[in-house]
């Protein structure tokens, strides 16, 4: 009987480990373990044995038993519960799982990057956090000018900083256009379109909290309107179509002088005039001739170089190309995928 139970238990051990899955394991269990199992069977023999040889027997046969059960055990944690497909076709075609793809505000990143840096144009991004200094005073805006509410910024709680004074989130890119000089050694030609993110505390059908301007900048000898004026019809006509077109509007703004508002024709009435746009046109943002206040900020000679400045938001940029549709700019970022996927 110390043999039989001996090779019983090499035998299970042996069945255990080359069990392919559970359902086999369980199988072995109730041939080896089983009320009517291999070990059950051997224990009615007991009754022929002498107490001393009980006693003996008795020891082996619960060792045995001990051993199957814990490699049952081990082996039930690492087992599939799936017998393989007998009739399983390994060319049918497998299941395809679904492809995401790069949100609209990246791909309308990639697209003016790409449009900017065809004319020259290098791509930075400069400090979404930054000092006062970059995004305001550097940009002949002091302390107390009432130009600065029209920014409605988000300031950080950390202490003012001795030469560069409060940190803010920025609310729009032109803190670029000090630091882009500096980059470059106060050395001329400049021709960046710093793209990045803002914040400003509004939120309503055209105003998100956190948005994306591009911003570009262009600085060198006898630069003058017509140059900017250029570069904002070949954007135009690059980004929206050749069937569009952009006129400039008289404007303020701090930093630039003369400033104005660009406009472009209307993508659903085509300039004609509809409920959508202001008499054929639909609002791109700000842009202007560089103040020499500015230049002289970024340690550059006015009276030697001149220069254009533009700053639109990404995402109204894009709205504004046809065929998007976007009536809210928040639907942007309210990460429904059902929104998201149709782009
Ligand atoms: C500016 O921010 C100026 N820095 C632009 C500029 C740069 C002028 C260089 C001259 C020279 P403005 O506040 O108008 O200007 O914002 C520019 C554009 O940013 C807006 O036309 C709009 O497209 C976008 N924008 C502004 N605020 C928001 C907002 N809360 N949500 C989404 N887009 C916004």
């Amino acid at each position: 009987m110390h043999q039989k139970l001996q090779n019983l238990k090499n035998e299970a051990v042996n069945m255990i480990i080359n069990a392919s899955d559970s359902i086999e394991l369980e199988e072995l269990r109730i041939r080896y373990l089983g009320k009517s199992g291999q070990l059950a069977e051997i224990s009615k023999d007991f009754k022929d044995l002498s107490p001393e040889e009980r006693k003996d027997i008795g020891q082996l046969f619960n060792d045995v038993k001990t051993a199957i059960q814990s490699t049952l055990d081990s082996s039930q944690l690492h087992a599939t519960s799936y017998k393989p497909l007998a009739n399983f076709d390994s060319s049918l075609p497998g299941i395809k799982l679904p492809i995401g793809h790069l949100h609209p505000v990246t791909t309308a990143i990639e697209e003016i990057s790409e449009v900017f840096c065809r004319i020259g144009f290098s791509r930075v991004r400069y400090p979404e956090v930054d000092w006062d200094w970059y995004a305001f005073e550097a940009l002949n805006m002091s302390a107390d000018h009432p130009a600065r509410d029209d920014w409605e910024t988000f300031f950080v709680d950390i202490p003012a900083h001795a030469k560069f004074g409060k940190t803010v989130l920025t609310p729009h890119t032109s803190n670029g256009q000090v630091r882009e000089m500096e980059r470059l050694n106060h050395t001329p030609p400049v021709r960046m379109i710093n793209i990045a993110k803002c914040h400003r505390r509004q939120s309503d059908i055209s105003h998100t909290v956190m948005f994306h301007q591009f911003e570009g900048l262009v600085v060198d000898t006898n630069i003058n309107i017509t140059h900017l004026k250029g570069t904002i019809e070949y954007f135009v006509k690059n980004f929206f179509g050749p069937d569009r077109t952009s006129r400039l509007r008289p404007y303020h703004f701090q930093f630039t002088e003369p400033s104005f508002e660009v406009d472009v024709t209307c993508d659903l009435c085509n300039g004609k005039g509809c409920r959508m746009c202001k008499e054929g046109w639909l609002e791109l943002g700000g842009a202007g001739m560089v103040h020499p206040n500015v230049l002289k900020a970024g340690k550059i000679d006015p009276d030697k170089y001149s220069g254009f400045a533009f700053g639109w938001g990404v995402e109204r940029t894009y709205m504004m190309k046809s065929g998007t549709k976007i009536d809210d700019i928040r639907l942007l970022y309210g990460n429904d995928i059902r929104f998201l996927n149709q782009f």
